[in-house]
């Protein structure tokens, strides 16, 4: 855990906070946070490794929004419920997202996830049961929405989602446009529980804070999505491929190993001060337990004894010059590239995991709400006063 100091001064009757939030607990949760010796993030009382490594997509979804995994008809009927409106996006919804200018999948997200809002939301409710059902429909719809938009913006065709088949397998499919295999269906599954829930991250917050005002759940995720899409929270896993393949193209100019020319790589990075991505986490400071689960299925997929080489020789090397342990993105980043996943859409896959974290702390937001209303210190100008246009500006 962050060892920083914490500074916490008073004005009068307020409390200012560091900037940044930094080390402020601005809530409790039982849904996921670091444990009390900083070592692990716990998903509801279970450790995120555990979970990761061996729950379905089904079975973590269930943790996250029932508070506990499932029995076998519970498994049964979530299972039912995703894979049936995985298959159900409203053609309206879909046809609208044919008319917008082709951008980055993301915003297709957040596109699709208001239509959707429109659809269903105007009459909302806060039943937790109520909520539930459709939680289930943005988590079941909303890779539909990510694969929509790259394949749209590529060749104009939409995806079409197969209910018979396993969420991650069809999400995937839709994704590279071929039958993954079983491994790979698999791989591409734990990584989307591994990113599910990482407490109050700034995407979660965000979230949060839009449940705290009783707006609704699409709008909620709207918001969600728009602050993961930043490059200083989601993204760090798109940066981290792109290293690694700038890393491949030199090697195979130069006909050297890319265990090489990645130390090379980094070393010329730091020297310029520059942040190596896939590297460092304000909680894990000294490993990241989600990257042991990735490593496992980098192995049994394409190249993945070289590639692990690549990635351990970066550990090294940012070891001995930063004492910084690898994040669960540097090991998504070449997943992905071993499943032929498209660049831009890592961080859409970062969304269609973590939007299960954003329902459940929606709906716990707003079983003990209050509206999250900070104050702020003016420190601007006072006692202007309004001039009428004509007296303004003279030069
Ligand atoms: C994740 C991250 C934002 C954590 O931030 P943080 O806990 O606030 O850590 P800081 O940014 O304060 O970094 C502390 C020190 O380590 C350095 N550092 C942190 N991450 C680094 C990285 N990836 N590469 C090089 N140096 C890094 C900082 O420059 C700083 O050095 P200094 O003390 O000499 O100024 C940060 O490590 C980072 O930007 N990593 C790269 C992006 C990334 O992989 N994000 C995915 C996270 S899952």
């Amino acid at each position: 855990m962050s060892k920083a100091k914490v500074e916490c001064k008073t004005e009068g009757n307020y409390i200012v906070v560091p900037k940044g939030l930094v080390n402020v607990i601005v809530d409790e949760t039982t849904i996921s946070g670091v444990d009390p010796k900083g070592e692990h993030t716990i998903y509801r009382g279970y450790t995120i490794d555990d979970i990761g490594a061996n729950a379905s997509f089904y079975e973590a979804a269930h943790l996250f929004l029932k508070g506990r995994l499932p029995c076998e008809d519970e498994l049964k009927e979530i299972k039912r419920a995703i894979d049936y409106w995985r298959g159900r996006v409203p053609e309206k919804v879909l046809d609208a997202l044919k008319h917008v200018p082709a951008t980055h999948p993301m915003y297709y997200g957040i596109y699709g996830v208001s239509l959707l809002g429109q659809f269903y939301a105007p009459d909302w409710s806060y039943d937790p049961d109520f909520i539930y059902d459709h939680a289930i429909r943005i988590i079941a719809q909303l890779p539909v929405f990510f694969a929509a938009g790259w394949h749209l913006s590529r060749n104009g065709t939409l995806p079409k989602p197969d209910p018979n088949e396993d969420h991650a397998y069809d999400v995937l499919r839709m994704i590279i446009g071929r039958e993954p295999s079983r491994t790979e269906a698999r791989a591409f599954e734990s990584t989307l529980v591994l990113y599910m829930d990482h407490g109050f991250n700034a995407s979660t917050f965000t979230v949060r804070v839009i449940a705290s005002t009783l707006s609704d759940l699409y709008s909620a995720i709207a918001g969600g999505i728009a602050a993961l899409k930043g490059p200083l929270h989601g993204g760090a896993n798109e940066k981290a491929m792109v290293m690694f393949l700038e890393v491949k193209e030199r090697a195979e100019k130069e006909g050297r190993s890319m265990e090489e020319v990645i130390e090379e790589y980094i070393r010329e990075k730091l020297a310029k001060k520059e942040k190596i991505m896939g590297f460092g986490h304000r909680v894990y400071k000294v490993h990241d337990p989600r990257t042991d689960v990735a490593a496992k299925y980098i192995k049994q997929l394409k190249d993945g004894e070289t590639w692990l080489k690549v990635i351990h020789r970066a550990e090294k090397v940012m070891k001995e010059a930063k004492n910084l342990p690898a994040n669960i993105d540097l090991y998504t980043a070449i997943l992905y590239y071993q499943m032929g996943i498209p660049i831009p859409m890592y961080t859409p896959i970062f969304a269609m995991g973590r939007v299960v974290g954003w329902s459940s702390h929606y709906m716990e937001q707003v079983a003990n709400n209050k509206i999250i209303r900070p104050t702020e210190k003016y420190v601007g100008p006072t006692g202007l006063k309004y001039t009428p246009l004509e007296e303004r500006c003279k030069r």
